[in-house]
């Protein structure tokens, strides 16, 4: 099986992506390409696999650079159709950005003389909103869409406003877009989040960094895509402190300066990878990666029996024994992370025994593609915030849909881990944050290859 596997490699077309991905053009964002995933089950994950730039850091970054006086460099961005979606508002606003390579992007923020982001691309995707914060920390005032994205239930931005009105603001809503503006300059102040709030904590920081005096965010997410965005903030010049704690203290500032900045790796790609690697009993050295940012993932593939040695940029992740039960409850960062449960529930529908997946951070169903799994012969059953998972001794092959970005992450690993053929639908939610993904499971040995079918509107689709 093995060697069919490899000898499947060279029919994959390792291209078509890569054109999609770097073509920025409003037709190329208006239209997806519905190709398919067709994945032939049963090859064992080898070899090595290198991490992408952080997604959740560079929709938010991206936005961030209109706060600057002067152009920046950022490095280490992955190409994935979000970051072209916000490259292109970019471009769109007037920015001139170029990109220096795949992953080096340079944009310089001058030329911008709007205060408004267009609807037809940025409702598509969640992180428009952090043009809010950007656009309220550069001129006081933003006409920015209702954010769109991944579909698993109601997504209030109360806590995002509720910032911007104490920093000094009003809002309104007219036609789908939100209209957010300060008569004066923006002030700090005491900020208690209700929930812990990844959006609503960074867009708030982006909105203070300028503002006059002390804004102290309380209850703030931790998440490594807050102290990046922190990180990049500080090197412009801000003066952020706390970032990667519960309790953010941001002394606005004057002007913030161009400069060169590199995004951290992506926590949950390389987490995907990492679970992929497990479910095929693989033996896989997962690259370019921050160690600490993946312990509770690591943490729950341990206790299900799988081998984890980390490196001080690496994680090898060995899997020879059959998977152990074990019991998650997603939680905001330092816990297990939302973005990782249909991954790792997929993993334990083919572990020994019974476990209990709780998924405490989205009020509403994330657990819509369980359905899916089912269809693969996965023992699933959701209540609630609950789903009780019994481990089955196989999955088989079935055409399943990509449901949103990590439920089809989750189809994708069903796939290498079924007997037989499984074809993947809507990739494109794949694509939004997976860079290369048909690519580097190729080269860790999946048997795997893109479906081209002929391309529909993105609007159909939402
Ligand atoms: C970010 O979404 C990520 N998206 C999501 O990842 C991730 O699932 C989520 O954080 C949690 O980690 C981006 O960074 C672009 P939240 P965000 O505000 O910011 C409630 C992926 O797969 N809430 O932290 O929208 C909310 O309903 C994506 O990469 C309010 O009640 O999530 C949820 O229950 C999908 N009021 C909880 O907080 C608000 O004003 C956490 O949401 C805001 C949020």
């Amino acid at each position: 099986q093995r060697q069919m596997c490899i000898r499947d490699r060279s029919n994959t077309n390792l291209t078509s992506k890569n054109v999609l991905q770097t073509d920025l053009s409003s037709k190329s964002l208006g239209s997806v390409n519905l190709d398919k995933y067709v994945i032939k089950g049963g090859c064992r994950l080898t070899g090595e696999v290198n991490i992408s730039g952080a997604k959740n850091a560079a929709v938010a970054i991206l936005p961030a650079v209109i706060l600057s006086d002067s152009p920046c460099r950022i490095e280490n961005i992955p190409d994935i159709s979000d970051v072209k979606t916000l490259t292109y508002i970019l471009k769109e606003m007037g920015a001139r950005v170029e990109y220096l390579d795949l992953h080096t992007v340079e944009i310089d923020p001058r030329p911008i003389m709007t205060d408004t982001v267009s609807a037809e691309i940025a409702r598509r995707i969640r992180a428009s909103y952090y043009f809010i914060g950007a656009l309220l920390g550069r001129c006081r005032n933003a006409v920015v869409p209702l954010p769109g994205g991944c579909n698993f239930g109601v997504r209030p931005i109360d806590q995002h406003l509720k910032g911007f009105v104490a920093l000094g603001c009003d809002y309104s809503l007219d036609n789908g877009m939100i209209s957010v503006s300060a008569q004066n300059d923006l002030h700090g102040a005491n900020i208690y989040l209700d929930v812990v709030t990844v959006g609503a904590t960074m867009n708030i920081m982006l909105a203070a960094v300028k503002a006059r005096g002390l804004t102290v965010i309380e209850n703030a997410a931790r998440e490594p895509h807050i102290v990046d965005l922190a990180n990049f903030l500080n090197t412009m010049g801000a003066d952020i402190r706390g970032a990667g704690t519960d309790t953010i203290k941001i002394h606005g500032v004057q002007r913030l300066r161009g400069v060169t900045y590199s995004i951290i790796p992506d926590q949950i790609e390389a987490g995907t990878y990492m679970v992929a690697a497990a479910a095929t009993g693989g033996d896989v050295v997962v690259k370019n990666v921050t160690p600490k940012h993946l312990e509770s993932i690591s943490a729950k593939l341990v206790e299900m029996g799988v081998t984890i040695e980390e490196g001080d940029d690496t994680v090898r992740v060995l899997c020879e024994r059959p998977l152990r039960k074990c019991n998650v409850k997603t939680m905001p960062h330092p816990g297990f992370p939302t973005d990782m449960q249909p991954q790792i529930t997929t993993l334990l529908s083919v572990a020994k025994g019974t476990s209990m997946v709780n998924e405490s951070v989205w009020e509403n169903n994330r657990f819509k593609y369980v359905d899916e799994l089912r269809r693969m012969g996965a023992q699933i059953t959701v209540d609630g915030k609950v789903a009780i998972v019994e481990g089955a001794d196989r999955l088989k092959g079935a055409p399943v849909r990509a449901l949103d970005l990590r439920a089809g992450a989750a189809m994708v690993i069903a796939g290498l881990v079924a007997e037989g053929t499984t074809q993947v639908e809507d990739v494109q939610y794949i694509e939004r944050g997976y860079e290369n993904i048909v690519e580097k499971l190729v080269e860790l040995g999946a048997d795997i290859y893109r479906m081209e079918e002929p391309e529909r509107t993105l609007d159909k689709i939402g």
